[in-house]
């Protein structure tokens, strides 16, 4: 049998179904942001990584609710599951207020996917910190 390092918890690997639904089937990616007309806009890097993180939102005005969240990522299968999973939050029963959206938080993203492996959490970070600067980047145009 293979033995790996003592320092492993390779129990602490294993990822949720809703991960892995997330990482086979990403919703609301953007592949060619060319023709996308977006609101705001957010790039983000990971300080711990190195990978980087764009998202676009399009906001319904009258209501300061986000309509859509598209996103794309060099980030690894943690990072495009939990911007998945943001995208969903963040448009999902009418579309988020962009107050609400401000505060979403990774260990939220990762609560709605059935968790993820401690040292994959920067990875949650990516979006939020992107989904966040949108917001300010379509504020400081908005006002
Ligand atoms: S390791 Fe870089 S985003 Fe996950």
């Amino acid at each position: 049998m293979k033995k790996t390092p003592a320092t492993c918890d390779v129990e602490n690997w294993i990822y949720s179904d809703t991960v892995k639904d997330h990482f086979f089937n990403p919703r609301n990616i953007l592949l060619d942001e060319k023709d996308y007309v977006a609101d705001g806009i957010g790039v983000v890097g990971s300080p711990a990584c190195g990978d980087m993180m764009a998202l676009w939102i399009r906001v319904d005005k009258k209501n300061n609710c986000i309509t859509e969240c598209k996103w794309r990522t060099f980030g690894c299968a943690s990072a495009i599951a939990s911007t998945s999973m943001l995208s969903v939050m963040a448009t999902e029963g009418g579309g988020m207020t962009l107050a609400r959206a401000k505060k979403i938080t990774p260990e939220a993203i990762i609560d709605r996917l059935g968790g993820l492996p401690d040292r994959k959490y920067h990875c949650s970070v990516l979006g939020h910190l992107a989904l966040r600067e949108a917001v300010q980047d379509y504020e400081s145009h908005a006002e």
